[in-house]
C-alpha cells in the first residue's frame, strides 16, 4: 500500500500557476462545468448533483462502509486520492456488514483545493449519465464539508496495472488471450466516448484507469480530467495539459491541443504496455530504453525483431500472425501525427478480428487433431467439417500485415 498521498507531479502552465484556491461553501455551487456535448448543455455543480440518479451519502455512513477507512482495505491509489473496500445493503444503500449485501470501492479525496473538487464534480458529471458496459459504474458520492468521496461498484480483479506490473502470487501473469480481451474491452470504452451519442474525450488512459471484473471485462474509471469533445465546427479543445507523462499524446503536450486522436496515442501506449509488459514510463530500466514507445517502436514491424520485444512471460501463447497484428496496430495509434491514426471504432474492429483470429487457431488446431485421427478412422463428422473449413480459410489469409499536473 501506498501512502495515500497524491502521486500527481504538478507543472501548472503559467496561466494557471498558483491557481490553489481552498475549499470554502460558496464558489462552486455556481461554476459551470461541461457536460457531455452530445446530448446535454453545460449545467452548474447544483444542476449535476440533483439531475444524476447516484445516492448522496453521508460522511458516517461511508465512514461505517469502510470501516473508518480501514487501512487494509485499500484497494488502490490514484493523484486523486484512496480507494476502499466497503459494503452497503442492496436495497437501503445504507452501511452493511463486510461480507453482506453488495461490495463498493468508495474514493477519497485527499487532495486539497480546487483542482480536486473540479475532479470529483466532472466525474459524477460523466458517470451520472453515462452507461456502458466497459465503463465502470457510479453509485453515489458524498459532499459534506470538506469532505470529498465518490462510491463505485467495486471491480474484483482491481486494475490492469496491478495485473501486468506487480509481482506477487496474487496477481498472476495475463495470458495473452486475456490481454486481447482487456484491449478489446477498454477500446469498446473509448469508442463509445467518442462517439457522437456521448463525445467525450477522457485524457488519461493507461493502465491504472482500466478496471477488471471477475470475467475479466475491462471497465474505464476515473473521469476526473474527462472532457467534452470539440463542439461543431472545432478541430480541437484548447486545454491545459493534464494527464500522465508517458501516455500523453506528444502535440498535446506540445500545444495544448486536444481531440480524440489523443486517446488513441494513449490507447497504443497501453496496448504496448500490454505486449511487452513493461510499463510506459521506467527511470529503472537502462539509458535509452526509460520511454517505453521510443525504445520498443523499431522492434515493431519485424516478424524476427518483434519476439524481443514480447512479454517473456506470455510466450508460446501467440501466433506471430497475431502478435503482428496487435503490433501494427499499436503502430498506428502510437502515429506523430493525429490525422494518421486510426478512430477508436477502427480500432475495435482490429481487435475483434485479431480474436476471430484466435478461434481460427484454435479451429485449426483442432481440425489437425481431426486430421490425424481421420487418418487412422474414417467417416466425417459435422464437426470435423468445419474445422477443416477453418483451416481452410485460415490458409487463405495471410496475416494482415503533457504546463501541466501530469500524473506521474
Ligand atoms: N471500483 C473499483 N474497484 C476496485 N478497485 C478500484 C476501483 N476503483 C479504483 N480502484 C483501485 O484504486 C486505484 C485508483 O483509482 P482511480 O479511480 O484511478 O483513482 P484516482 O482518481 O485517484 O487516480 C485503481 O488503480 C484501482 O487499483
Ligand atoms: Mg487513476
Amino acid at each position: 500500500m501506498g501512502s495515500c498521498f497524491s502521486a500527481r507531479i504538478k507543472a501548472e502552465s503559467p496561466s494557471h500557476a498558483g491557481w490553489n484556491s481552498k475549499y470554502g461553501k460558496k464558489g462552486y455551487s455556481s461554476s459551470k462545468l461541461s457536460s457531455p456535448s452530445g446530448f446535454l448543455t453545460p449545467r452548474t455543480e447544483d444542476e449535476i448533483l440533483q439531475s444524476s440518479n447516484l445516492k448522496s451519502f453521508s460522511f458516517n455512513e461511508l465512514k461505517t462502509a469502510t470501516r473508518n477507512f480501514r487501512p487494509d482495505s485499500v484497494l488502490g491509489e490514484g493523484g486523486f486520492g484512496c480507494v476502499f473496500k466497503g459494503w452497503i445493503d442492496e436495497h437501503t444503500f445504507t452501511a452493511a456488514k463486510p461480507g453482506t449485501g453488495i461490495v463498493i470501492a468508495v474514493k477519497r479525496l485527499n487532495q486539497e483545493g480546487f483542482q480536486g473538487h473540479k475532479e470529483w464534480l466532472a466525474e459524477i458529471n460523466y458517470l451520472g449519465q453515462l452507461y456502458h458496459p466497459n465503463l465502470v459504474k457510479l453509485i453515489g458520492y458524498c459532499l459534506e464539508d470538506e469532505h470529498r468521496l465518490l462510491v463505485y461498484e467495486f471491480m474484483p480483479r482491481g486494475s490492469l496495472e496491478n495485473h501486468l506490473f506487480r509481482r506477487s502470487s496474487y496477481f498472476q501473469p495475463l495470458s495473452w488471450n486475456i490481454r486481447m480481451k482487456i484491449a478489446l474491452g477498454a477500446a469498446k470504452g473509448l469508442a463509445y466516448l467518442h462517439s457522437p451519442e456521448a463525445k467525450v474525450i477522457y485524457r488519461d488512459f493507461k493502465t491504472s484507469n482500466i478496471l477488471i471484473d471477475s470475467n475479466y471485462n475491462a471497465k474505464l474509471s476515473d473521469f476526473g480530467l474527462a472532457k467534452d469533445g470539440p463542439s461543431d465546427g472545432k478541430s480541437h479543445v484548447s486545454t491545459r495539459v493534464m494527464g500522465t507523462y508517458g501516455y500523453a499524446a506528444p502535440e498535446y503536450m506540445a500545444t495544448g491541443h486536444l481531440t480524440a486522436k489523443s486517446d488513441v496515442y494513449s490507447f497504443g501506449v497501453v496496448l504496448l504496455e500490454m505486449l511487452t509488459g513493461k510499463r510506459a514510463m521506467d527511470k529503472n530500466r537502462p539509458p535509452g530504453e526509460h520511454n517505453l514507445v521510443e525504445w520498443a517502436k523499431p522492434y515493431l514491424t519485424s516478424k524476427r525483431r518483434i519476439l524481443h520485444v514480447m512479454d517473456a512471460r506470455i510466450e508460446g501463447q501467440y501466433s506471430t500472425g497475431g502478435v503482428l497484428r496487435a503490433a501494427m496496430l499499436a503502430i498506428k495509434c502510437l502515429a506523430t501525427e493525429p490525422k494518421f491514426r486510426p478512430k477508436m471504432e477502427e480500432v475495435v474492429k482490429a481487435l475483434e478480428q485479431l480474436q476471430e483470429l484466435k478461434d481460427d487457431d484454435r479451429d485449426r488446431k483442432e481440425s489437425l487433431q481431426s486430421h490425424q485421427s481421420n487418418s487412422s478412422s474414417s467417416g466425417s463428422s459435422s464437426h470435423r467439417k468445419y474445422a477443416v473449413e477453418a483451416f481452410n480459410r485460415k490458409a487463405a489469409s495471410h496475416p494482415r500485415p503533457l504546463a501541466s499536473p501530469i500524473h506521474a
